[in-house]
């Protein structure tokens, strides 16, 4: 008993400290990028008149600035002088010209001062987080030189300029969560041919009906966000068609989140996949069926199909899209989405999966032994099903598989009789895990989720499925705790 009371407390200690780290690690990162001697490095170059007094007019249009982050920005003595040392600010390190801006979670409040065309060799703006109000100024089309646009998060209202489509460099765009503003038109948006990366989440795309055209004629596309678009309105008209030849994507990351979407939506979801898909992101939708057609994108690595409507046989499913995606499919999220039947031996030709979340559907009988026969499976979420598991599975266990499972009565629970409350709830669960097992699957994604606010977000859709678990983790320590202080 002892051993579990510590055992338990060590892997929630672990837990606990490891969001710490993680969150530590976030803030630092930005801490680091906002530092001014790290953006800028040590050269010998000053900043230009020109560009400064650019820097100070912009300033001037801030209303609020509510953590200070402009105070820097001064030109009270010698040592503020020099713009290029001002927090956000990076110069080129030969000529000293600004390049950078890069003013992001600041909660500046106002407008976006026009002198930012004095920056001419400018190639980054990142004004993301940020509370500017007003129209997106039709200005900003003139920075022809910019290579990143991030605009996202901000308070700003009214139709997107499509003057924006002159950024012809642009490589890196994103408008996400700009709630209040519209888009009847995105014609110009097809004038970015060396866009890679667009990020358009949250604003309504519920007026332009033919956004799937414009995007195909990004040819350099390779991550695309259009969570929460309003794109079930999107209806297709008899005119509308898309021929084979102009239909091959460049597109690997997908990103279709939040739009209720129900299964018409295939007819131009196909156009916009092709083998070099990688990540697709379909969750929280009103899809009913998988067709066939997915399981034949041959490169497909991660599948989110989680928070959907699809009271369809999971052993069915699995056969959709065992195509050539069985080979290539490591993650696979299929929670919350209502699927009946068993965790069949279907699964076995999943070879690669590393993660896979079944949590909150409604699957039954036993669990196929061909599952922990899986060579890369780390990662196992059952919980919240009528599935049963097998009294000596444990001892079967690869020690790397952390397996959550309700119902069966678990042996931690049978040691800790008389803990009343604290156990009722966790009797309807099951924990059987290794120890090492979770800690090196959960550093192996943290690691991996660190690199980019796209991972951030997916780390913290793993929080989301993690719940449980730590839910659970609770519970135990609890009565493990409760036990160990009435002994
Ligand atoms: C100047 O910038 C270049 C490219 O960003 C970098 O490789 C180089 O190390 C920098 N030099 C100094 C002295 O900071
Ligand atoms: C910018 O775009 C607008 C509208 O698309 C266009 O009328 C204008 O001529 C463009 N300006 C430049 C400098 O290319
Ligand atoms: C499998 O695909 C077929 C055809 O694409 C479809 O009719 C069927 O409903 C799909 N089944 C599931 C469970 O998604």
């Amino acid at each position: 008993m002892r051993n579990n009371f510590y055992y338990e407390y060590l892997h929630l200690v672990l837990f606990i400290l490891s969001i710490f780290l993680l969150r530590l690690e976030i803030t630092t990162t930005i801490a680091i990028s906002h530092h001014p001697v790290a953006a800028v490095g040590a050269g010998n170059y000053k900043c230009m008149d020109k560009e400064r007094h650019a820097l100070l007019d912009f300033k001037a249009c801030i209303d609020q600035d509510p953590y200070g982050f402009l105070s820097t920005w001064t030109t009270e003595d010698r040592t503020t002088n020099d713009c290029c040392k001002w927090i956000g600010v990076t110069c080129n390190n030969q000529t000293g010209h600004v390049i950078r801006l890069h003013l992001v979670d600041g909660d500046l409040e106002g407008k976006i001062s026009p002198s930012l065309l004095d920056l001419i060799h400018l190639n980054y703006l990142n004004l993301f987080g940020n509370s500017f109000n007003g129209t997106i100024p039709m200005f900003i089309g003139s920075m022809t030189q910019l290579r990143y646009l991030d605009l996202g998060s901000n308070l700003f209202s009214g139709i997107v300029p499509p003057e924006l489509g002159n950024l012809t460099n642009l490589k890196e765009f994103s408008l996400q969560d700009l709630r209040r503003c519209t888009i009847e038109n995105l014609d110009w948006l097809s004038h970015l041919s060396n866009l890679e990366t667009l990020d358009m989440s949250g604003i309504s795309l519920a007026k332009e009906i033919h956004w799937v055209n414009a995007i195909l004629r990004l040819h350099k596309l390779s991550h695309l966000s259009l969570d929460r678009c309003d794109l079930s309105h999107f209806v297709r008209t008899n005119s509308y068609s898309y021929s084979k030849s102009s239909s091959y994507s460049s597109i690997v990351t997908l990103s279709l989140a939040g739009n209720n979407l129900n299964s018409s939506m295939y007819h131009w979801l196909f156009p916009l996949t092709s083998n070099r898909l990688v990540d697709l992101d379909l969750s929280h939708n009103k899809l009913d069926k998988i067709p066939k057609y997915l399981g034949s994108l041959c490169s497909l690595t991660f599948l989110h199909i989680a928070y959907n409507t699809m009271p369809a046989k999971f052993p069915d499913f699995l056969d959709n899209l065992s195509g050539c995606t069985s080979a290539t499919l490591q993650w696979l999220d299929a929670s919350s989405s209502q699927f009946t039947g068993s965790l069949s031996d279907e699964i076995r030709k999943f070879s690669s999966l590393q993660t896979l979340d079944l949590s909150h559907n409604q699957l039954n009988g036993t669990i196929s032994e061909k599952v922990w026969q899986l060579p890369s499976l780390q990662l196992l979420l059952v919980s919240s099903n009528s599935l049963k598991g097998h009294n000596n599975l444990s001892g079967r266990l690869p020690s790397s598989i952390e397996y959550l499972l309700n119902l069966e009565v678990p042996d931690l629970v049978d040691q800790s009789e008389g803990v009343g409350e604290a156990t009722d709830e966790f009797e309807r669960s099951l924990y059987i895990g290794g120890a090492s097992g979770f800690a090196t699957g959960f550093w192996i994604v943290c690691g991996a989720l660190l690199v980019n606010r796209r991972g951030r977000k997916a780390f913290f859709r793993v929080m989301d499925s993690l719940k449980d678990w730590f839910y659970i983790k609770v519970m135990v320590f609890t009565a493990n705790w409760q036990r160990a202080t009435h002994a």
